[in-house]
This record gives C-alpha cells, sequence and structure tokens, in this order.
C-alpha cells in the first residue's frame, strides 16, 4: 500500500467475485467508455459486463488464473488477472488480462501498485515471464513501459475496439 494510491491489495477468490460482480462491472464500463475493450464487444450493457465476472468466477484458480483487486474504503477501484498459460511448454508464463482502474480513480498510483502486485503474486506462483496485449497509441499503451515492462512492437487489425473498429495491439513482456 503507498500514500499515493491508498488501496490495499486483496487477492479475490471466486465466492468474492460473484459477490462483488455488479460493482466490478462499473470498471469494465469505466473502460469501454475510454475506448478500452479489454476483450469484450460494444455495446457493453452493465448486466453482462456482471456477467462477465460471473463466468470468470467459475474459472479462478489458485495456480492457473488468480485475480487481485484495489480496495479503497471497501470499494473495488481496481482489479487485473493473472493468466498461467495452457501450453505443456509454456507453464512459466503467462499473461496479464483485464487490468482496470475505475474511471475516478485513474493516474493516482492505483494501477502501479495494482500491477506490482500482481508481479510479486506471479513470482509466487513460479512464473518467470509476463506479458500483455493493449490496444496500441491509447494512454494504456503509453504506461508499461513506465512499468519496467518491454514493447514488442505492434500487430495491425487485433482486435476490435469496443466502437466496432478493428485495430492494432501492442505487445508487452516482462522477465521475472
Ligand atoms: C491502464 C490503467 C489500468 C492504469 O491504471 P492507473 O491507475 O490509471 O495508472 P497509474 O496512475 O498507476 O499510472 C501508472 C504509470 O503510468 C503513468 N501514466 C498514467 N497515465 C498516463 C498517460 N495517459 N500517459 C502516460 N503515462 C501515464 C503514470 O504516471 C504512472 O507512472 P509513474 O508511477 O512513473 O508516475 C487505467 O488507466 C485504466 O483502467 N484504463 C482503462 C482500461 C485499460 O486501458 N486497461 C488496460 C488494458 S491492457
Amino acid at each position: 500500500m503507498t500514500e499515493r494510491s491508498a488501496v490495499e491489495i486483496v487477492e479475490l477468490s471466486a465466492s468474492d467475485v460473484e459477490l462483488a460482480a455488479d460493482e466490478l462491472a462499473q470498471l469494465l464500463l469505466d473502460a469501454h467508455n475510454a475506448g478500452m475493450a479489454l476483450g469484450l464487444t460494444g455495446p457493453l450493457e452493465r448486466e453482462r459486463a456482471a456477467d462477465v465476472w460471473r463466468a470468470t468466477a467459475a474459472l479462478l484458480d489458485p495456480r492457473d488464473r488468480v485475480m487481485l483487486a484495489a480496495r479503497s474504503e471497501r470499494s473495488l477501484v481496481g482489479v487485473v488477472q493473472i493468466v498461467r498459460a495452457p501450453a505443456e511448454n509454456g507453464s512459466h508464463r503467462a499473461e496479464i488480462v483485464r487490468f482496470a482502474v475505475r474511471g475516478d480513480r485513474r493516474g493516482a498510483g492505483v494501477g502501479r501498485v495494482l500491477l506490482e502486485a500482481a508481479t510479486e503474486r506471479a513470482r509466487e506462483l513460479g512464473l518467470s515471464l509476463l506479458w500483455l496485449s493493449t490496444h496500441a497509441g491509447t494512454d494504456s499503451d503509453r504506461i508499461y513501459e513506465r512499468l519496467g515492462w518491454t514493447r514488442m512492437g505492434t500487430m495491425p487489425g487485433y482486435s476490435v475496439r469496443p466502437d466496432g473498429t478493428i485495430a492494432a495491439s501492442a505487445f508487452y513482456y516482462l522477465e521475472l
């Protein structure tokens, strides 16, 4: 926890996620409002966003899929998942997915604290390599290098943004 962000990092169980599905939905809605899809097509309605978290809850696994959240005064203001690669020869690596901070709490250090906690948790899980992708040319695409990640480059036409346009993604990795 830092003064700047004043958040506590917690690891969420499946039942925590189910109970907080409506609150977590706001993080996806805020991401879509900022033009960031987080794997979901737009338009995104609140109920579908909550359902996405309920589906995620069912997939959580202490070794292969872990979800961390940033909590501030009993609210969840940020979230991130570590997803181990399913490949037999890739179990040392994981993807960082659905990393989001609530719209009204961005730019105040919550994302940094959360991603650093995810990195630490990944080490504990025995992982030695993390990677992620994000829509190229966005604010998010300017953040990861500040957090110590290496930008590999972009892939054109990788995914669809909330407004329906197909867009390039930037790919990053972090060796642990
Ligand atoms: C990406 C996101 C999770 C980052 O969380 P955050 O709390 O806003 O990030 P932080 O305030 O901790 O900032 C992290 C670093 O990036 C820098 N940064 C933040 N916004 C920035 C911007 N728009 N441009 C450049 N740098 C920026 C910060 O200065 C900080 O570096 P520092 O600690 O060295 O000063 C958040 O902005 C978000 O939810 N965005 C919408 C969803 C999204 O894009 N998710 C990522 C998809 S891969």
